[in-house]
């Protein structure tokens, strides 16, 4: 960079030493010419050349210091910082909304045959590492990563630009640790739970069928994971994957070209015209663009689950917490899985310490 501005600087030395050399030449020819000075006129091939070399700098054009101006640089920043922020903000707002509406019609879905005094084995110890280590890596890299994108319209007039600032720096550098925490989780989950979540007959009915979320009474049977845990399972892999390989360019900047890469395939696959050839600058530029929407779209998609989870259904949260579920809530939510279990005498059935007084004369067995 410092060659090329030293290289522009010689350049301009030298139109203007030409110019200099002009007025000197004109200034000596004065006495000689009687007919007055003549006009000064500027040497239009260098002027002609300079404007090209400007021309070809705005658009682009690379030397040996790199690339000084990218014009589609500014095109990019417009819109990170005008519609991307916006539909971002909005789609995170609507989310939140949409849950909160379902939480005032739905309320709290209950055990509706009450707790049954037995808990089951859900979820064995590795399963439930597996899903804590993406979990909370996920949780970190969402609330850092959104203070990339809002905190300095939302924290930093509260936290004053000092503490913002040393905050944000801890988080960039928290962001960019706990990537490799996620990818682990996100390896772990699919080797662990991939074998229950390929689309089986079942998945129709419950899907048919609401899952039972909207009207009380309803229990689709369904297998370990219902259609939409297996919509979930599959959105938070695949969204994972790209999310985690963005990142990647991201984190090791200018040695990747995977947006060319895979535009020339979708151009082969879908017929479209996508750029094949992209500087190293416009690599960067696609990947914070893609890597921010992919966030977005799995924490709109993880706000749901993390509702479900906990506060959205009664029970759910021991599948994860303890790892033993109680037997009705299993028996409606996933009776097919228990059938199964039944069938195989892996049931292991034992007396539920937590909610004994709960249970006894509430409860019936669920069907
Ligand atoms: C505080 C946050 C969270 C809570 C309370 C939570 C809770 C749960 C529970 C209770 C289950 C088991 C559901 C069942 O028994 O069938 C589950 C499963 C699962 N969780 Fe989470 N989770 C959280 C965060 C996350 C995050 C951040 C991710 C991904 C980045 C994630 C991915 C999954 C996946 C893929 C499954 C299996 C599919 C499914 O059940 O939907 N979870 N989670």
């Amino acid at each position: 960079m410092t060659k090329v501005l030293a290289a522009l600087n010689i350049r301009h030395l030298l139109i203007a030493s030409l110019f200099v050399v002009f007025a000197a030449f004109g200034a000596s020819t004065v006495s000689a010419d009687v007919r007055g000075p003549a006009p000064i006129q500027p040497d239009l091939q260098y002027l002609n050349e300079d404007s090209n070399f400007w021309k070809k700098i705005r658009h682009g054009q690379e030397g040996r210091g790199g690339q000084l101006i990218q014009s589609q640089g500014e095109d990019w920043r417009i819109f990170r910082n005008g519609p991307l922020l916006k539909y971002t903000a909005t789609g995170l707002g609507a989310m939140v909304a949409l849950l909160a509406l379902f939480f005032l019609i739905r309320g709290r879905i209950k055990i509706e045959h009450g707790w049954s005094g037995w808990t089951i084995e859900r979820f064995n110890m590795p399963e439930r590492m597996g899903h804590w280590i993406l979990a909370v890596s996920f949780i970190i890299l969402g609330l850092t990563g959104l203070n990339v994108s809002f905190g300095k319209h939302v924290l930093m007039p509260i936290l004053g630009k000092d503490l913002f600032s040393t905050i944000s720096i801890g988080a960039k550098y928290l962001h960019n640790y706990v990537a490799f925490a996620f990818i682990l989780g996100l390896a772990w989950v699919f080797i662990a739970w991939i074998k229950d979540n390929f689309p089986r007959s079942a998945d129709i009915t419950w899907i048919k069928q609401g899952g039972g979320l909207f009207s009380k009474g309803v229990h689709p049977p369904s297998h370990k994971f219902n259609a939409g845990q297996k919509l979930i399972f599959w959105s938070v892999i695949l969204t994972g994957v790209s999310i985690s390989l963005s990142g990647w360019a991201l984190l090791f900047p200018f040695e990747t070209n995977m947006f060319a890469k895979t535009f020339w395939i979708i151009n082969g696959v879908v017929g479209t015209t996508l750029p094949t050839e992209l500087t190293g600058i416009q690599e960067q530029q696609y990947a914070v663009t893609w890597h921010n929407i992919m966030a977005i779209f799995m924490i709109c998609i993880i706000l749901a689950h993390i509702y479900i989870g906990s506060v959205g259904m009664q029970g759910a949260f021991d599948a994860m917490g303890s790892g033993r579920v109680d037997l009705n809530w299993a028996k409606e939510h996933h009776s097919l899985w228990v059938d199964k279990l039944e069938s195989e005498d892996k049931l292991d059935k034992q007396p539920d310490e937590t909610h004994q007084a709960d249970a006894g004369a509430k409860a019936q067995p669920a069907e």
